[in-house]
């Protein structure tokens, strides 16, 4: 299998981790020796409720039983994609009312973009230094990576950068900016959280000049930082917010979100101004639906502040400078990218799922599942520092 996988499925990285995975259920992954792997990453903050989450499964397996795919984006009436945009509007607050549903993170981040060139009849777009928001050509453009865009030039014009949580930049925001873009909390930087009230202040900065401000929160949202998203913790309400990763409990989605007022510019110069074929998947609104009821019908959101404490508790040791993040969106930085190096990949050995972060070569990623117990959480704290002290023993 591991040959064919080679061969056949094409590879983004000289060095993929490369397990042959059986099946995962709760907070494990199995691999086909049945060998079980602690998750501490949930497919890169997908896999909200873990692995098949008895509700998630049977949301997708009585709409299974139902209809599948029967039109494109928009056009019939399909009780899970409303009953989910339904839902989303009732826990956001006002004006975000009006949801588009989409198949990824970067395709939603497309549309945002789109949107709000639409609504401003402006270009420019700005986004913050270190930010990720995707790798289609619009998301990719948003990045200020040049190592990483240049091969790919020419990209979308029009695009600049200002340095995330450093008001001074706010200069640069004017009446010809369409939108500021930054994600609430800095995922591929290092788990970075705003401070000193700088999304508040962002958005009143956006709202003098009539630009829009829109919140990534593909990584931080649905319950991962004990609120349903992340911005919910910091005082702001964006114009558009944008969703995707864990919002459908593991299966392929992106979303976004606005007023109906700004929405319904879609519909009109030009008709059809965003089209998707998939968008809004009935088995994917389903598992969407069935993992934002228990997301928000369980204590899931206030324990994620629970389980970080228990996180910063057993992560102490030298080789670790800082736990940054908050609830289950953690990276422990060390003092080393190669000490950091070294624990993610030994721990697969010991039976323990981590990962990097795209731009912080010294982040350990801890994003387990919500559901993920303290026994878990304590015993997989256990495997690292048991690692970090083989480190510091063999230097
Ligand atoms: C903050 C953020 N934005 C956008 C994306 C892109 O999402 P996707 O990989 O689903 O296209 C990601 C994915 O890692 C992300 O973390």
């Amino acid at each position: 299998m591991k040959d064919r996988f080679f061969k056949h499925q094409a590879q983004t990285s000289p060095y993929p981790l490369a397990l042959e995975i059986s099946h995962a259920k709760g907070s494990y992954i199995y691999d086909t020796c049945n060998k079980a792997y602690l998750d501490f990453v949930a497919g890169v903050s997908a896999c909200t409720l873990g692995h098949s989450h008895p509700k998630v499964v049977n949301a997708i397996k009585q709409q299974a039983d139902k209809y599948l795919h029967v039109m494109v984006y928009g056009e019939y009436v399909q009780k899970p994609a409303v009953d989910l945009c339904k839902f989303i509007a009732d826990h956001l607050p006002e004006p975000l009312t009006s949801t588009y549903l989409v198949n990824s993170g970067t395709e939603a981040i497309e549309g945002a973009i789109k949107l709000a060139r639409r609504v401003t009849g402006r270009s420019q777009i700005i986004a913050a230094h270190n930010a990720y928001h995707g790798n289609t050509l619009g998301s990719l453009s948003l990045m200020d990576f040049e190592e990483r865009k240049a091969p790919f030039r020419p990209l979308l014009p029009d695009i600049s950068h200002i340095t995330f949580n450093y008001q001074p930049h706010f200069k640069h925001i004017t009446t010809k900016t369409a939108a500021v873009i930054v994600e609430t909390i800095q995922g591929g930087a290092g788990f970075i959280e705003p401070i000193n009230d700088y999304l508040a202040k962002l958005k009143a900065k956006c709202q003098d000049v009539g630009a829009l401000l829109i919140l990534d929160e593909i990584q931080p949202g649905i319950g991962r930082t004990g609120q349903l998203f992340g911005f919910q913790n910091y005082n702001v309400v964006p114009d558009i917010v944008v969703t995707g990763k864990g919002l459908a409990g593991g299966l392929p989605i992106g979303a976004f979100t606005a007023s109906k007022t700004h929405m319904d510019a879609f519909q009109e110069g030009p008709k059809l101004s965003h089209i998707t074929t998939f968008g809004g998947n009935p088995l994917i609104a389903a598992s969407a639906l069935a993992t934002l009821q228990e997301v928000t019908n369980s204590d899931l959101m206030s324990q994620a502040l629970e389980k970080e404490q228990l996180f910063r508790q057993h992560l102490q040791h030298p080789l670790i400078t800082e736990i940054r993040g908050r609830g289950l969106m953690l990276a422990a930085i060390t003092t080393d990218a190669k000490v950091t190096d070294q624990v993610v990949l030994q721990a697969q050995n010991q039976g323990l799922i981590l990962f990097w972060l795209l731009f912080e070569p010294k982040a350990i990623r801890i994003t387990p599942p919500l559901t993920i117990s303290n026994e878990e959480i304590i015993k997989g704290c256990g495997i690292i520092i048991d690692l970090l002290n083989k480190i510091t023993d063999s230097n």
